[in-house]
């Protein structure tokens, strides 16, 4: 499907990442991120336990572009913070911008575009209005391996950030292939505005199972 919007998405896009930036100046509140504990930490990958969190998610299928899947999904979502919601309300900013992608084939990709639901609606953020199409996830408390890279995160490079993540995680896990739940299925965290060109922060995150002696729960 051949969406007709692509200027008010990128408009969109590039005004949530102002609006970001705006609450990340110095005496502002500080934004609010899902929260974890870093229970490892190894040259080029850090293992974290997040605490159980809620996800607004714009599912994007049959997408071809990580990039424009993202901008696709991300409308959807920064309608329904900005008042297209059935309480008609303005919600918290929050970061990172996540994207999920699954391939169930190798030609073929789900993508996922989620805002993290600040813990100040206790699971309960007001409902999207149905056209958004959206829908919130709960996710439990689990590992997630985590690799940070700078610059853009872009269809050329998600790739290589993710295989490079696989390859540490196999290093450290000791021989332990099942450590990675949910196999070719990764996520890439973005923190920054696009319009920021300078020490950039993204992630790539794959849920993780194999670190029990670190206190990672394998349900
Ligand atoms: C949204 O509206 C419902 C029903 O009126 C109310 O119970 C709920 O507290 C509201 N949520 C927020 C975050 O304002
Ligand atoms: C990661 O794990 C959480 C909690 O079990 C789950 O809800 C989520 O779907 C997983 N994410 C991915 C990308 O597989």
């Amino acid at each position: 499907m051949q969406r007709q919007q692509p200027l008010f998405i990128s408009i969109a896009y590039y005004f949530y990442w102002f609006l970001l930036f705006l609450a990340l100046l110095p005496d502002s509140n500080a934004i609010e991120s899902p929260q974890y504990t870093v229970v490892r930490s190894e040259p080029g990958v850090e293992i974290r336990l997040y605490k159980e969190s809620s996800w607004m998610s714009a599912l994007v299928r049959g997408g071809t572009s990580f990039e424009k899947s993202t901008k696709d999904g991300f409308h959807r979502l920064y309608q329904y913070i900005h008042g297209t919601n059935l309480n008609s309300s303005e919600l918290t900013i929050t970061a990172p911008v996540l994207t999920s992608i699954t391939s169930p084939s190798p030609h073929e990709s789900i993508y996922a575009v989620r805002l993290y639901m600040s813990a100040n609606y206790g699971g309960a953020s007001p409902q999207p209005k149905p056209e958004l199409n959206l829908v919130l996830d709960k996710w439990r408390s689990h590992c997630v391996a985590v690799k940070k890279f700078s610059g853009f995160a872009k269809d050329d490079n998600i790739n290589e950030e993710m295989e490079a993540l696989v390859t540490v995680l196999g290093k450290i896990s000791g021989g332990k292939p099942d450590s990675i739940e949910g196999k070719g299925s990764y996520s890439i965290a973005q923190f920054n505005a696009p319009s920021r060109l300078s020490g950039r922060l993204n992630e790539v995150w794959m849920n993780v199972s194999g670190f029990a002696a670190e206190g990672c729960p394998s349900y």
